[in-house]
């Protein structure tokens, strides 16, 4: 076979994986009546995060969506999303690259975005599971 093509296959090959991988990692997130202070994170969230998370953390063509399994309270606790946005995250579950620091967001906003990440999940049936490794 010609090298080039092959090559070239081979490019199109994995840029086709990384979209599909993509495509399973994206969900369709149903929000339902939040708390107060969940409300107030989902603004937080949608102003800050969904660039890259999603809408509501469904998700993107740059970033996965936190309204996950992979995102339950027993593999990420409360305090590896405070370390997120304090310190940024090293591409390790997904293809998407770095996550850089988010230092705009503050203390108090960052308790609001959790309480909506963790209400919106348990809305999509999103629970606890203690991680085995
Ligand atoms: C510029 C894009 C971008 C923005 C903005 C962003 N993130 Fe991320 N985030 C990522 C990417 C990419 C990953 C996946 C890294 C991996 O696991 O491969 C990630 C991963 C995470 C994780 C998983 C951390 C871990 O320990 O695996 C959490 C939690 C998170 N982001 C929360 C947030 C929150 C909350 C905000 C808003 C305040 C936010 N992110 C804004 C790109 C972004």
């Amino acid at each position: 076979m010609n090298i080039k093509i092959f090559f070239l296959t081979g490019i199109i090959l994995f840029s086709t994986t990384s979209y599909a991988d993509h495509d399973k990692g994206h969900v369709d997130v149903v929000v339902d009546t939040l708390t107060p202070r969940a409300a107030a994170g989902q603004v937080k969230f949608n102003e800050n995060c969904a660039a890259c998370h999603g809408f509501n953390g469904q998700g993107t063509k740059i970033g996965p969506p936190l309204i996950h399994d992979i995102y339950n309270p027993g593999h990420h606790d409360n305090g590896s999303f405070t370390r997120a946005v304090l310190k940024g995250v090293q591409q390790h579950h997904w293809q998407y690259g770095n996550m850089p620091p988010q230092p705009q967001v503050g203390f108090s906003e960052m308790a609001n975005i959790m309480a909506f990440v963790r209400e919106v999940q348990e809305q999509n049936g999103i629970y606890r599971k203690e991680h085995k490794m």
